[in-house]
């Protein structure tokens, strides 16, 4: 009887839809961004990312805490100076704010992962990701700045470092200098496809790291450019890249599955501030149901090919899935 193909038969309950379901989500997919800030018992809202917060090192321990008990593996830490100059010297200070959180977590919760976030643009007065000369970024002068990042990174604790700035050759940069310093072992998550975005607007507030003058065209890719994904992709590779990450997110599907399809490493993909604002804000106007957008959303970039998303609703998923 007409129609013998009948792909609904296949949707009729809970139990088939579970059985066909080609991609599902763990809290083993995330990672969980936090901000840590100077000072003591400091924990700030951030007025654009409803539920992140800046936290002094004490409270960003407890949050840590929080986030492994939900059976997330792994954090991303990005850093708040209290003092931020040209070249950044926050970076790479041994007693940098990003450098006493590792300790702090990895001595508290040693069961959690924790990768560092390489970049000079929260550390600047400038608020550029390198070294500027003549009102742009310079290259070759910055890898010398993130490889001194990485390392401290690295004596601090680290489990991974991940370069965020697109300055060319900065994955090979910091191999060298993490295999001179012993550290041949640990992994580097390149920020291989990032393009220059406005939906990082949130994170700026966050990180209080927006540029000064200009904006980050002059490094971040072009958001019209797909084939050149693939090339940046294939040079961190070729440099020693251990993970490569696309950023943003859900309009980058495309360029995900690209990646997924053309290389065997492992595929991050950062699902940032504005796609996580977007969605809060119209779930905070009753627009739509939020817990429904949130794992739709994250089940798409799974599906596009991401093995690991970093996102600001790992938490929330991780308690929608049961944790
Ligand atoms: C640092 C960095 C940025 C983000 C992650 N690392 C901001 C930028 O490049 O301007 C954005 C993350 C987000 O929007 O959630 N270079």
């Amino acid at each position: 009887m007409f129609p013998y193909s009948r792909p609904r038969r296949l949707r009729q309950g809970e139990n088939i839809r579970r059985m066909v379901r080609e991609t599902s989500l763990s809290p083993d997919d995330f990672v969980y961004p936090l901000f840590v800030t100077f000072g003591r018992n400091v924990r700030k809202e951030i007025r654009s990312m409803p539920g992140c917060y800046q936290e002094s090192v004490d409270r960003v321990v407890k949050h840590a805490r929080e986030v492994h008990n939900l059976g997330i593996p792994a954090v991303i830490l990005f850093g708040i100076p209290e003092h931020k100059d040209e070249t950044g010297s926050g970076a790479y200070d041994p007693h940098g704010i990003v450098q006493k959180a590792i300790k702090a977590i990895k001595d508290k919760v040693p069961g959690l992962y924790v990768i560092t976030d390489v970049c000079m643009c929260e550390y600047t007065s400038h608020g550029h990701c390198g070294v500027i000369e003549k009102g742009d970024v310079k290259n070759d002068p910055t890898l010398e700045l993130l490889s001194l990042e990485a390392v401290s990174h690295a004596q601090a604790g680290a489990d991974m470092v991940a370069p965020s700035d697109m300055m060319d050759g900065r994955v090979e940069a910091i191999r060298i200098a993490l295999d001179g310093e012993g550290f041949s072992e640990l992994p580097i998550m390149s920020y291989a496809a990032k393009y220059a975005s406005a939906f990082y607007g949130p994170f700026r507030d966050a990180a209080e790291s927006v540029p000064q003058f200009g904006d980050r065209r002059s490094y971040q890719m072009d958001p019209g450019n797909r084939r050149e994904a693939l090339k940046e992709v294939a040079l961190d590779i070729e440099e020693g890249a251990d993970i490569v990450m696309v950023k943003p997110a859900m309009t980058y599907l495309d360029i995900i599955a690209d990646i997924r399809e053309n290389f065997a490493l492992p595929v991050a993909a950062y699902n940032v501030s504005g796609e996580y604002a977007m969605v809060k804000a119209a779930a905070k106007m009753g627009w739509i149901d939020e817990k429904r957008v949130m794992l739709e959303v994250l089940t798409s970039i799974k599906r596009a090919g991401a093995d690991i998303i970093l996102t600001y609703f790992a938490k929330d998923a991780a308690k929608a899935l049961g944790a």
